[in-house]
């Protein structure tokens, strides 16, 4: 038995479908249905008794208390999180509340939990961070490695670093047996689409502007979110606790660059009626504040020790993820509601169009 936290999101609910897939082994999926948080990503394991949903905040002690005590799992992989960064640029106050103070409080039942009778022997608590912790890098740095040091520059990104510095403190000063890893973007199937990718390919079919910041030259280090699970799975199973371990995709592109490609192949897959290429509805829009200029992950340590590397490429990846949009509209339809809106209008509303399209 393990508890998820954050497993009705993206990263997380495809953690649980393959998961469920690899093993027999159950899950509790605390999760508190934010904005980003959807069952229907879930929907396939509405009858699988190994699948138990949980709706709560990870900042409400008693509760994991509770579920800790009644489940008694080996581990908790956690995944939950305010994950946003322009949403932490126009409210972070959700950021340090679920991200510093929730992990705060899961650490403390972890750790009362750990010391008990009835805790695994080989519990660990695995923590799902970010890249964004080690701040930016200019076009020639060499990639983050585990010794990089932290320097974030966004809401979103000081919350994460402040939660990887609670989870090394609790193992260095408690002994809990905690795992970080650091990942790069992730994108895939599930997505939320407030971030660039399924943003993109769902504002290409609806005919909207596809709002690209800046001037489009900012770098991610792009990984299939399968193979990010991959990752967790092997830390998990192998992971030294106390270790710090990035994940990345070996995948640097320019934002610009991503966004002509999924054109591309929108063109290839979906042709507008028109006959005009998606690339035509490009928008350079007002940059991101802080935004950050480079991303880069040296996967060195985790492939070494533990024997990861990513199975697909940028490519492979993309056209499945761009088929798998095309394929499920209905849980587009499902995310896209009211709230989801308001957002698009605060953020972009605010964002006047720079008067260039590309
Ligand atoms: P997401 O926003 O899609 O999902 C977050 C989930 O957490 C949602 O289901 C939400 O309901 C839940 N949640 C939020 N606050 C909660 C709370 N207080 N209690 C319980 N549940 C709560 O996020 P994601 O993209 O799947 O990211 C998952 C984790 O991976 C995050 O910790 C994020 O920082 C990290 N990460 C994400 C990426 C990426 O590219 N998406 C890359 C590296 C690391
Ligand atoms: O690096 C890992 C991080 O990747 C995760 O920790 C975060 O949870 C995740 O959201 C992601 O952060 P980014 O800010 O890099 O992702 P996002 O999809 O928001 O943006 C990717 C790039 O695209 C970034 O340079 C900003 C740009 N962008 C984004 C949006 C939403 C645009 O140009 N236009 C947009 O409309």
């Amino acid at each position: 038995m393990i508890i998820v936290t954050g497993g009705a999101g993206f990263i997380g609910a495809n953690f649980v479908l393959e998961w469920l897939g690899n093993t027999s082994e159950p899950v509790i999926n605390l999760d508190k249905l934010t904005y980003a948080g959807n069952l229907a990503s879930l929907a396939t394991l509405a009858d699988d008794p190994r699948h138990h949903f949980v709706q709560g905040d990870i900042a409400d002690r008693a509760l994991v208390d509770r579920l800790l005590a009644e489940h008694q799992p080996r581990a908790i992989v956690h995944f939950a999180a305010e994950s946003h960064v322009d949403r932490s640029i126009h409210g972070p106050e959700a950021f340090l509340q679920t991200n510093v103070m929730g992990t705060f409080q899961l650490l403390e039942a972890a750790r009362a939990y750990a010391g008990s009778a009835q805790a695994a022997a080989d519990f660990r608590f695995l923590h799902v961070s970010t890249d964004e912790v080690y701040g930016s890098l200019d076009a020639t740095e060499p990639a983050f490695t585990e010794q990089h040091p932290f320097q974030p520059n966004s809401p979103y990104s000081a919350s994460k670093a402040a939660s990887d510095h609670l989870v090394r403190a609790w193992h260095h000063t408690y002994g809990l047996p905690v795992l970080t890893t650091n990942c790069s973007n992730n994108y895939g199937p599930l997505q939320f689409p407030e971030k660039l990718i399924p943003l993109m390919i769902l504002n290409a079919l609806a005919g909207r502007d596809l709002p690209v910041y800046g001037d489009g030259q900012n770098v991610r280090d792009w990984l299939y979110v399968t193979d990010h699970c991959a990752a967790i799975r092997a830390v998990l199973a192998q992971g030294v606790p106390g270790e710090t371990y990035n994940v990345g995709g070996n995948a640097e592109m320019r934002n610009l660059d991503v966004v002509h490609t999924l054109c591309d192949l929108l063109d290839e897959l979906r042709p507008r009626a028109d006959g005009v290429s998606y690339r035509g509805q490009i928008r350079f829009v007002t940059d991101r504040p802080g935004h950050d200029r480079r991303y880069a992950i040296d996967a060195r340590h985790i492939s070494t020790t533990l024997g990861w590397t990513p199975q697909h490429t940028f490519a492979t990846g993309l056209r499945h993820t761009v088929q798998w949009y095309l394929d499920h509209p209905e849980w587009i339809a499902d995310v896209t509601s009211g709230a989801y809106r308001q957002w698009t209008a605060l953020n972009y509303g605010e964002r006047p169009d720079a008067g260039a399209s590309a």
